[in-house]
């Protein structure tokens, strides 16, 4: 019997991923690949609930499996694959929609900031969104799904669906929790240390595919404050204490550790320092993911391995789910 718990997360390719994602989430997947069962997709249907160029949405999804390849995820270890190849999230999705109410869907943040940028185009999918990303992380009975601060409500949300369902119907559903280590999971803009670091933001956001001087570039020009000295205060000092974070989980340090090491240093010293964290901490990262990018074929054996394996654990909650609801058996 397996005896690991379970894990599943992923990443929409709606952009390039960002040293946020990877901060916020990459990393930790990559810690946990040895102790946990993991599952981690590419979530393209994610992706359409704002409009995306088909061909650049193709080329971003296989540049995505690319890069988690690239930052350490096993393939052996992990199952990686495309959402849209298991047909069981659309099928699961609509039927927890049937178990979820406007009105929560009507509080999740992410739906409001996001109808708030794309008021021209709100449609259902944008609006019904965490159904779909419930549909995910149940049909694994997924135990912990590790994300950053952003999408904390919406497993809990999911966690509230799968209890009424379980109420409702008898234990169907594992519950998950959210997987939000300390350091890291709210990585913000280096243009404005108000808002999280995304990639809607090119020039306050760091992608992993940056060339090293773009990255110098974005840190030099990082606003911080005019105190001038190294310290971690997330409320009156934000750009410092992002950066901290930054320089932090990059290199390992403690926020100790890191002021230590530059007091007495002015942000001149500070900021590049930082900088060269990253570039040292990308640079292989873009080099394999360049590398594995040319190797379509390889790819292409990953994700439709991936696929095939998350399909065969995925129906069998299915199966579980239309029979408990009330389906005729095929
Ligand atoms: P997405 O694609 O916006 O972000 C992917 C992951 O990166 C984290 N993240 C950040 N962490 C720290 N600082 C930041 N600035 C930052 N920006 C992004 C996010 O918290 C996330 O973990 N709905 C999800 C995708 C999804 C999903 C799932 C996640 C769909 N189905 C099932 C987990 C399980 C999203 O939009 O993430």
């Amino acid at each position: 019997m397996n005896e690991k718990k379970r894990i599943l997360s992923g990443i929409q390719p709606s952009g390039d991923l960002t040293l946020g994602s990877y901060m916020g989430a990459i990393k930790n997947w990559v810690a946990l690949q040895d102790d946990y069962d993991c599952l981690y997709c590419i979530v393209d249907m994610h992706a359409i609930t704002v409009r995306q160029d088909p061909p650049t949405l193709r080329r971003r999804t296989l540049e995505q499996l690319s890069q988690y390849i690239a930052c350490g995820l096993d393939p052996k270890k992990n199952i990686l694959f495309i959402q849209s190849h298991v047909h069981q999230h659309a099928e699961l999705s609509w039927v927890l929609g049937c178990f979820t109410q406007f009105g929560e869907l009507s509080r999740m943040t992410q739906f409001k900031d996001k109808s708030k940028k794309h008021a021209d185009n709100i449609t259902a999918g944008l609006f019904t969104y965490p159904v779909l990303m419930a549909a995910d992380i149940l049909l694994y009975q997924a135990d912990l799904v590790p994300v950053g601060q952003d999408q904390k409500q919406h497993v809990e949300l999911c966690r509230d669906i799968a209890n009424r369902f379980n109420g409702l119907y008898s234990d169907t559903f594992t519950l998950p929790e959210p997987f939000i280590p300390k350091m890291g999971t709210r990585i913000m803009s280096l243009g404005d240390p108000m808002s999280k670091m995304s990639k809607s933001d090119p020039d306050g956001c760091v992608f992993l595919m940056d060339k090293p001087e773009d990255i110098m570039r974005k840190f030099k020009r990082a606003v911080t404050d005019c105190e001038a000295a190294v310290r971690y205060d997330k409320d009156a000092k934000p750009g410092i204490s992002n950066l901290l974070s930054i320089y932090c989980t990059a290199t390992g340090k403690t926020f100790e550790e890191a002021e230590a090491e530059f007091e007495g240093q002015g942000y001149g010293v500070f900021k590049p320092a930082v900088g060269e964290a990253v570039v040292e901490l990308l640079r292989p990262i873009r080099e394999q993911a360049a590398e594995l990018m040319r190797d379509k074929a390889y790819l292409e054996g990953i994700y439709k391995e991936g696929a095939e394996r998350a399909s065969y654990l995925a129906e069998k909650t299915l199966r579980k789910v239309y029979k408990k609801v009330g389906f005729v058996a095929r």
